[in-house]
């Protein structure tokens, strides 16, 4: 996590640094810092908080002429190593104060390295590992008398872990040092300028031409020079890859809304459609992905498909094993990624790996990617960012085309993956002939209403808006479903906790029978998703009657034609008809709607939940 944004050029650096990190608070905000280089030396500022705080801190020093200059680095932080504090906050620098660093990533042997450096007379200020990793580059250069740049280079040969760095030297100002394994670092290439980011939103109303950088990579900036671009492990000169980005400055904005979360919760009858975009034409039947189109047999061949990703796109994960096994009857295992890559899967050269991540930069789900790619499996990715670490590590893969997601919590990425998925297994299915031809023209169809239907709720959410009213203030909630509704349970309750810090607990309705419903009295609120098709709707009334024997208080989402639920139910959200696979995508609005408003009542902060951040990319 952590971002991390840097700027070489003719531009006063101030305004790039701190617009930049705000854009870039999605990846940590427990405090954040700058620092600004001229000729004959640096400021550095940093304090614990959100990067409005560093502002407010030291914005005034702009009068005094105190924050110009036309290079520097920035950072925004979330704790791994040492809480958050003014101290642990980046940037750091080394014993001498000649170096100054930004590091996003872990450095997992820093605590070798530290004893090290400590017997060699060195000390140490914060808690953290990028510290350490400062001063062994400082330790490095000056007892061989090295460049700054081999010391860098000779240092990241010497650890063990994950980073993005930007480094600079108190004698050489013009020039930055960064490297990167692991975790994301994308170089913008202006006039004569050059940018830095872990993504490329902090620098689009500049330019557009980017590098993403490799792992193992490190390249030196210097002003007006070509940028060098080499292998860290043997200084091997490399051919830079300039890409053209195709990212709007309208879709990483606010515009009217309040939060960004509540703006790509409204964005998704358009998400859906771009997702649909190309691949579904719906005239002639015809579903349109190339990474299954390309590798056609693998899918026909599969003996089962298994599934990683992590919280929002696991779920996502889990709807995509009711979906593709269902249609195209190929055995499907779903796994969070972290568990998958410690227990020595077993894995055969003819199934698939599928990888879903919207970031692309979870460090999970990529090292459960690797760990499947070098026991000769295929893995298919489904990323929303493009150019992501996942996207380009992947053998085949597909984007989801949601557009950029800023809100920590996710919504518009989770039903653009669920269509996507949704897609994928009717392609296969069809390849397969597995599925019957009326039914895959049905669901096609089906499918192509779904944003319509979206609008209709997002248009008409006013019981949302009475019962969060009525049930903001209790601090347990339950969540209900059953078959393909089960993981927008899941999801519905990881909405509510991240963003309103309710306990919330999704489950299978049938399960509450087996524990859970000691917890029901009249104090708990249990939001069931009750969809009249659902071939379960027989047995969830059973359980709705359970419950309310209890005096457990039910928030039903029902279907407009439902009357048995309604009569039950202490609330209802009526929601529009759909086949019962396509479900999921209608049911997880009211929820993501009926978290947002929580929240909201309860005063959050809603983009940027306590604790959390948008990328996870330490394992
Ligand atoms: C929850 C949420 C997280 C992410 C998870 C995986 O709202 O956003 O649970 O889904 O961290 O992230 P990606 O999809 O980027 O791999």
């Amino acid at each position: 996590m952590c971002g991390i944004i840097g700027y070489l050029g003719y531009r006063e650096v101030y305004p790039i640094l701190i617009n930049g990190l705000k854009k870039l608070e999605y990846r940590g905000y427990d405090s954040s810092g700058i620092s600004i280089f001229y000729k004959n030396g640096y400021s550095l500022f940093k304090t614990k908080g959100k990067v409005n705080d560093l502002e407010k801190k030291i914005d005034f020093l702009k009068k005094k002429n105190k924050l110009n200059g036309t290079v520097g680095i920035g950072h925004t932080r979330w704790a791994t190593h040492g809480e958050p504090n003014d101290v642990n906050a980046h940037p750091h620098v080394s014993n001498s104060n000649n170096i100054v660093m930004i590091h996003n990533g872990i450095i997992e042997n820093y605590h070798s390295i530290k004893i090290f450096l400590l017997k060699n007379g060195f000390t140490f200020n914060s808690k953290t590992d990028t510290e350490v990793l400062v001063n062994l580059i400082e330790y490095i250069k000056y007892e061989n008398n090295l460049s700054l740049e081999e010391a860098v280079r000779i240092s990241l040969n010497e650890t063990i872990g994950a980073y993005s760095i930007a480094i600079l030297e108190k004698s050489n100002p013009e020039t930055i040092i960064i490297a990167k394994l692991g975790s994301p670092l994308i170089i913008g290439i202006g006039k004569e300028e050059f940018f830095i980011a872990s993504d490329p939103i902090p620098f689009i109303n500049y330019t557009k031409n980017v590098i993403y950088m490799k792992d193992g990579e490190m390249a030196i900036l210097k002003k007006n020079k070509e940028l060098d671009l080499r292998k860290i492990i043997n200084n091997h000169k490399l051919h830079p890859i300039i890409k053209k980005l195709k990212i709007n400055l309208e879709e990483i904005e606010k515009g009217e809304y309040k939060h960004f979360m509540l703006k790509e919760i409204y964005e998704q009858p358009k998400t859906i459609l771009d997702t649909l975009r190309g691949r579904l034409l719906i005239s002639n039947e015809i579903i349109y992905i190339n990474g299954i189109k390309s590798n056609k047999e693998k899918f026909i061949n599969a003996t089962s498909i298994i599934i990683v990703a992590c919280g929002t796109s696991w779920h996502a994960g889990l709807i995509g094993e009711y979906l593709l096994e269902k249609y195209t009857r190929i055995p499907v295992e779903v796994e969070y990624a972290s568990e998958f890559i410690y227990r020595n899967p077993i894995l055969s050269k003819k199934d698939i790996v599928i990888v879903i991540s919207q970031s692309g930069e979870t460090a999970d789900t990529l090292s459960a990617l690797k760990l499947a790619k070098k026991r000769g499996v295929f893995v298919f990715g489904i990323c929303n960012v493009v150019g992501s670490s996942i996207a380009r590590n992947v053998n085949a893969g597909v984007y989801i085309h949601a557009g950029p997601e800023i809100g920590v919590a996710s919504t518009k990425a989770f039903t653009s993956q669920i269509t996507i998925l949704t897609l994928i297994a009717l392609k296969i299915a069809k390849y397969k002939s597995t599925i019957d031809n009326f039914f895959y023209k049905k669901i096609c169809k089906e499918l192509s209403l779904i944003p319509e239907k979206i609008s209709h709720i997002i248009n008409n959410h006013n019981s949302i808006k009475n019962i969060s009213n009525k049930l903001y203030y209790i601090n347990n909630f339950i969540y209900l479903g059953r078959g393909i509704n089960f993981p927008v349970a899941l999801e519905g309750a990881l909405k509510l906790k991240e963003i309103s810090y309710i306990h919330a607990e999704g489950l299978p309705a049938a399960e509450m029978k087996h524990g859970p419903m000691a917890l029901i009295d009249e104090n708990i609120p249990v939001i069931v998703i009750a969809l009249i098709k659902s071939n379960c709707y027989k047995k969830i009334l059973n359980n709705i009657q359970e419950i309310k024997a209890r005096k457990g208080k039910i928030i039903a989402l029902i279907n407009e034609e439902d009357v048995q639920v309604q009569m039950l139910a202490d609330y209802v959200i009526k929601i529009p008809n759909t086949v019962e696979e396509l479900s999921p995508l209608i049911t997880a609005i009211p929820l993501q709607l009926l978290a947002y408003q929580i929240a909201s009542l309860r005063g959050k902060n809603i983009d940027q939940p306590r604790n959390l951040a948008k990328s996870v990319t330490v394992e």
